[in-house]
């Protein structure tokens, strides 16, 4: 089999390919299919002349989506995608599809999530999923270069370990058993066999909220390190998200150009990120501390008024439009063109206006954050306005977090703990922490947080026998993702969504 990647390998030879047709178009005694298999993306010139009058009358019948071969000879063109076209000989079809419900035209988001089976072919989605299968892939590489062991954590797990509150419940095993929210619990076992350890593997969080951030069906990546603290399990977080976002940039160059990324502002990774206690990061928010003469809530009124200003102009340009449209004397190409360009604008308006109608709020929620809560979306979003690196929060108020983080030293109100926002309002994508070792401080947390000691024998055993210091954390999968390819919702992120509402397909 030979494949569209590796086209350039066969300029000038005649070759046969396999897939399916993703656009056509048609003129006297020509068309023109572009074919997709998988890997790639090629425009085929077909012609009576060369297929003679049944092929080609066969050729004008591919409908979109119908499966085939085409056999003919690689052409250099600059112009095409991927630098070259194929001018057939000879095809073979293997199904005219039906009529593929997903047009050119545009479609809303529940259409396109009911047809995600199909949506996967479309070519935003296909690059997508192949960054997720280059993530997936260097972040294995990361580990393994280290000499970290992938360990497989359960998925069915007896005790809760992010909050009780979002469990999804079995009752197969004659008592309560949940879907895990985590893998860390056994990592931290793992670690203790092991060293160095990593799961990879899904999770799952009951979150009864549709938000562009969560799933309830996550993957989760969870190194866990003996004889890691706190400042090691950051310089580890730094070195892992800089070194696995460099690798897939080379790797998926074709991909994040297709889908619009500007990879430049993957610049700043090479400086350090910046590392900020919770309670300052607090101060940022409500504009009582600057960073780099740059003040969070001022920055939100002046996105605010750009935004405004932006709209204005938007709304002139459609007044201007649409005086072309009206105009009785004018071509109906130039009105068609003003037309779209209107829709397109009327678009663009709308996104903006959702802005401007936010961030009032978002101003009002930062200035009264009150110390002790845990960060909202939109104070994540302000406060990732600040750094141009992803920045590290540390060292948070012990009620919002879980029972197994550790005390800061002479001070029990905060815990060791760091969440990772990622720069461009993406917010957070990995939280980790230091592990509690002191066992009296463990079972004090887990009967406050009204967790069954029994569940937990196990893990303070990990305490009893050789205990350490030890550190890990964990990456949300999809949310990296959507950083790295600039996605607005996670949903596009996986292959088929798990959210709040959605189980088909
Ligand atoms: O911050 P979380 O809850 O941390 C843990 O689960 C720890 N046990 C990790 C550890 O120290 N080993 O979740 C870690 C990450 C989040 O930062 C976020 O990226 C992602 O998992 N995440 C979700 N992603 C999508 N949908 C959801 N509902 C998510 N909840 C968490
Ligand atoms: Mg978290």
């Amino acid at each position: 089999m030979k494949y569209i990647k590796q086209i350039s390998a066969y300029e000038n030879e005649v070759i046969t390919l396999k897939g399916w047709v993703a656009n056509k178009r048609e003129g006297k005694g020509i068309v023109f299919l572009v074919l997709r298999d998988g890997s790639g993306f090629i425009q085929c010139i077909l012609t009576e002349e060369e297929l003679g009058a049944e092929k080609f009358e066969q050729a004008r019948k591919l409908s979109l989506e119908s499966s085939l071969s085409v056999t003919g000879k690689v052409i250099k063109a600059e112009k095409q995608m991927g630098g070259y076209e194929v001018q057939a000989s000879e095809i073979e079809i293997y199904q005219i599809a039906e009529d593929y419900p997903i047009a050119k035209k545009e479609h809303g988001v529940d259409f396109l999530m009911d047809k995600r089976h199909l949506w996967l072919r479309s070519k935003r989605q296909w690059a997508i999923m192949r960054v997720r299968n280059k993530v997936i892939y260097y972040i294995h590489k990361f580990f393994q270069d280290r000499d970290f062991v992938n360990f497989d954590s359960p998925i069915f797990t007896g005790n809760a370990a992010e909050g009780s509150t979002t469990l999804f419940e079995t009752d197969f095993y004659g008592k309560p058993a949940y879907l895990a929210q985590t893998g860390q619990l056994y990592a931290e076992a793992g670690a203790m066999a092991q060293g160095l350890v990593y799961t990879f593997g899904p999770t799952f969080r009951a979150e009864k909220s549709k938000t562009r951030r969560h799933l309830s069906e996550f993957w989760m990546i969870e190194p866990e390190m003996a004889f890691y603290d706190l400042d090691m399990d950051m310089d580890l977080i730094e070195d892992f998200i800089r070194t696995v976002v460099m690798d897939v940039l080379d790797a998926c160059k074709t991909e994040l150009e297709l889908l619009g990324r500007d990879v430049s502002v993957f610049d700043m990774l090479k400086e350090r990120f910046p590392r900020i206690t919770y309670t300052e990061a607090v101060k940022y928010i409500r504009g009582e501390k600057e960073h780099n003469g740059k003040n969070a809530i001022q920055l939100q009124e002046e996105d605010l008024a750009g935004y405004q200003a932006e709209i204005k102009a938007k709304e002139a340009e459609i007044v201007e439009r649409e005086a072309v449209v009206n105009n009785p004397n004018e071509k109906k190409g130039v009105k068609n063109f003003n037309r779209n360009k209107i829709d397109r604008l009327k678009a663009e308006i709308k996104e903006l206006t959702e802005k401007t109608d936010n961030i009032p709020q978002w101003i009002e929620s930062a200035k009264n954050f009150k110390e002790g809560e845990d960060f909202g979306g939109s104070d994540e979003t302000v406060l990732t306005r600040l750094f141009a690196q992803p920045v590290m929060v540390y060292n948070w108020p012990t009620p919002i977090k879980a029972f197994y983080m550790k005390r800061v030293e002479d001070d029990e109100n905060f815990v060791k703990g760091v969440d990772v926002l990622a720069p461009e309002g993406f917010g957070e994508i990995v939280g980790g922490s230091e592990r509690e070792t002191n066992l009296d401080f463990l079972l004090e947390r887990i009967e406050h947080e009204g967790l069954n000691e029994e569940d937990f024998l196990w893990y303070n055993d990990l305490r009893k026998y050789g205990s350490v210091p030890h550190s890990g954390f964990g990456l949300g999968l999809e949310r990296f993702i959507c950083w790295i390819c600039d996605l607005k919702h996670i949903r596009e992120a996986i292959p088929f969504p798990r959210l709040y509402g959605r189980i088909y397909p």
